[in-house]
């Protein structure tokens, strides 16, 4: 029942409080912009990265004097950074303190399905879950949210988002230094009632929730204090609708470095950056001494990206410790090409709840994918704007509507976004780890599509045994 109060609890404060503007942020009340924790255990007798997160409510100032009932992982809202390194086994322990049943993906990660955190994966309240696995991918920014089929929103919604950094060894010519140089940006827009809770239905209107409030890392009206000449940021739009369209308010032009799933190889100047939920990019900011800056998201007449808001602004110090210079290769990660004759498949994203006009099935597999596999996913729209992701898997966009896409939209990604009336063509090369009875998801991202059943399920087996995989999961499974 604690769900059930926990929605119209939202709803009911979205009902009273809708019409009433959120106060205004006082001039010049910029607080410093609070930096995840890391967590980057060293690795214990066996070798492995144990990590530790537990789930739990708490509450938060967000507004200014007042307190907002917030859920967080190891704190009352958002999470601290994980970090683990390619060839590194990781655990983590996660522990449920919340009321209610959610679980915990690993968004980005290539690991086996039992261990991916999707809908299956459940973990009840005061039960704990320890998926282990090791990293074998490239140097990434990756991030971790609930998944609970139906509830996704909800549970983002109030603050359940976290990020999870891969390295990889190589050498990149970035800037390194987390919380310095090398900064998280969890992106995130809410709605607040008078009384500082969270408001707004995620459940409710076309794409749910679209605040007009913009957190960064938590924070509203933040202020990152600059004290080198170069800046790495780490971008993730972890909204639960909203395009964040980001520009500095001066105009100046940035570096795009990397993509969701990796770093680009060569870096990309651009004045915007559109980014819908789940995306991450990498991006390298220049500031000269004593100078301050706005970071704000434009409207772009896209209707997930309404109205223009500051997010958050960067004071530079009156000296700056020198950067390294942008380096002309972040990485150099070999394309994504589908082979000759590759398997062609189409997703088409219907209302605000199908896929291929079906509704999500916790117990049918819809695709069945041979491992190792590089396909072609076909993605397309119909009335309204959606963005497609795919679990355990990276892909390159090949087309969109039969054009290359933007140069800084070039490298391994995991989320798309796709506009209306359009289509995407993917370069999806899948995971080895095969399981034919526990799947991965794919879905639109815009978690009220999400919870509402737009997300099909696939299964990755050994190749040639395809046509022999059972369609349906036992219910319960
Ligand atoms: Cu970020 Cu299926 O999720
Ligand atoms: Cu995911
Ligand atoms: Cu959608």
């Amino acid at each position: 029942f604690l769900a059930l109060t926990a929605v119209s609890g939202l709803a009911a404060a979205c009902r009273t409080a809708g019409s009433r503007p959120s106060p205004p942020p006082a001039v010049d009340a910029s607080v410093p912009l609070p930096v995840p924790p890391l967590l980057h255990p060293e690795p214990d007798g066996d070798g492995v990265r144990q990590f530790e997160l537990t789930l739990q409510a708490g509450r938060t100032e967000i507004l200014p004097g007042l307190s907002t009932p917030t859920w967080g992982f190891n704190g009352a809202f958002l999470g601290p950074t994980l970090r683990a390194g390619r060839g590194d086994v990781v655990r983590v322990t996660v522990r449920n303190t919340l009321p209610e049943a959610t679980s915990v993906h690993w968004h980005g990660m290539h690991l086996p399905a039992a261990m991916d955190g999707g809908p299956h994966q459940m973990v009840e309240p005061d039960a704990a879950w320890t998926p282990s696995w090791t990293v074998r991918q490239p140097a990434a920014t990756l991030w971790y949210h609930p998944h609970p089929h139906g509830s996704t929103a909800l549970h983002v919604y109030r603050g359940l988002a976290g990020m999870f950094i891969l390295d990889d060894g190589e050498e990149h010519g970035l800037p390194t230094a987390y919380g310095v140089d090398d900064v998280p940006l969890v992106l995130q827009d809410k709605r607040f009632a008078a009384d500082g809770s969270l408001a707004g239905d995620p459940l409710g209107g076309f794409y749910g929730i679209l605040g007009d409030r913009m957190l960064a890392n938590g924070a509203l009206n933040a202020r990152f204090d600059v004290t080198t000449e170069r800046v790495r940021l780490r971008i993730l739009n972890g909204a639960n609708a909203r395009m964040f369209n980001l520009a500095f308010a001066d105009g100046r032009r940035f570096h795009v470095v990397g993509n969701d799933s990796g770093l680009l190889s060569a870096p990309v100047e651009v004045d915007r950056l559109p980014l819908t939920p789940g995306e991450r990019a990498e991006v390298v900011v220049a500031f000269a001494p004593g100078e301050r800056v706005v970071l704000r998201t434009l409207d772009n007449g896209v209707d997930l990206a309404k109205g223009n808001f500051d997010i958050m602004s960067f004071a530079a110090a009156s000296e700056l410790a020198p950067s390294p210079a942008l380096p002309a290769h972040p990485a150099d990660l070999p394309p994504i090409t589908p082979p000759s004759g590759a398997r062609v498949r189409t997703f088409t994203l219907n209302g605000r709840d199908t896929i291929n006009s079906k509704q999500m099935d916790m117990d049918r597999i819809d695709v069945v994918v041979p491992a190792g596999a590089t396909e072609v996913w076909e993605v397309a729209t119909g009335g309204s704007s959606h963005n497609f992701h795919i679990h355990g898997a990276a892909f390159q966009v090949l087309e969109v509507d039969g054009a290359p896409p933007a140069a800084w939209a070039g490298g391994y990604k995991d989320t798309v976004f796709v506009r209306s009336r359009s289509s995407a063509r993917l370069a999806v090369r899948f995971g080895t780890d095969t399981d034919p009875a526990r799947p991965y998801m794919y879905h639109c991202h815009i978690l009220r599509h999400e919870d509402a059943g737009m997300m099909g399920q696939f299964v990755v087996v050994e190749p040639g045994t395809e046509s022999g995989v059972p369609r349906t999961l036992a219910p319960g499974d």
